[in-house]
């Protein structure tokens, strides 16, 4: 993993980075998911030939925001791509194609949100809008999506009861 931290090692013992430690986010830290997500992100992109580079930049950086989803408007579900995407202009060097690899990593929730409309009714989505452009944007809106779910399944007591419950009761009508 020494590339991965030839990569990363500026941003992430920046002090504006290492602020999002006091953010909880999917029942963990900010910093801490942005760390999964960026390894895994740069794992895919070994494996599938993408530019690993920009995958991991911006797969470090795509929740670099600060303050809860519902602490301000620019924090929400479907802005803060682009909140974190402007954050991470400011204060790191990033290319364009990095930002807009953040801008796109919540289409997996646009997706949901166009035809589950009770899913955080009060904003608008855009399929087109939030679609991924490339190969790169695709690797870190998926790994988003599985880090989500493994964070949500590993720290999350209910949700940890709720599999063991299923487990269980799979297993009584097996036999
Ligand atoms: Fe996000
Ligand atoms: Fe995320």
């Amino acid at each position: 993993m020494k590339e991965y931290y030839d990569i990363v090692s500026n941003i992430i013992t920046d002090d504006r980075f290492k602020e999002l430690k006091k953010d909880t986010h999917h029942n963990t830290n900010k910093y801490d998911h942005l760390i999964r997500v960026s390894k895994l992100s740069y794992r895919i992109a070994k494996h599938t030939k993408a530019n690993v580079k920009e995958v991991t930049t911006a797969g470090v950086l795509h929740d670099f925001f600060h303050g809860g989803r519902k602490d301000a408007q620019a924090n929400s579900y479907l802005n803060h791509p682009y909140t974190s995407a402007k954050n991470a202009k400011e204060c790191f060097d990033i290319n364009d194609n990095e930002a807009e690899i953040i801008k796109t990593h919540m289409f997996h929730h646009t997706f949901f949100r166009s035809f589950l409309p009770f899913i955080n009714p009060d904003e608008k989505v855009k399929i087109k809008d939030g679609k991924p452009k490339s190969k790169e944007a695709w690797i870190v809106c998926l790994s988003d999506l599985m880090v989500s779910a493994y964070e949500g399944l590993r720290f999350n007591i209910g949700g940890k009861m709720a599999l063991y419950i299923l487990f269980i009761c799979n297993f009584i009508n097996l036999r």
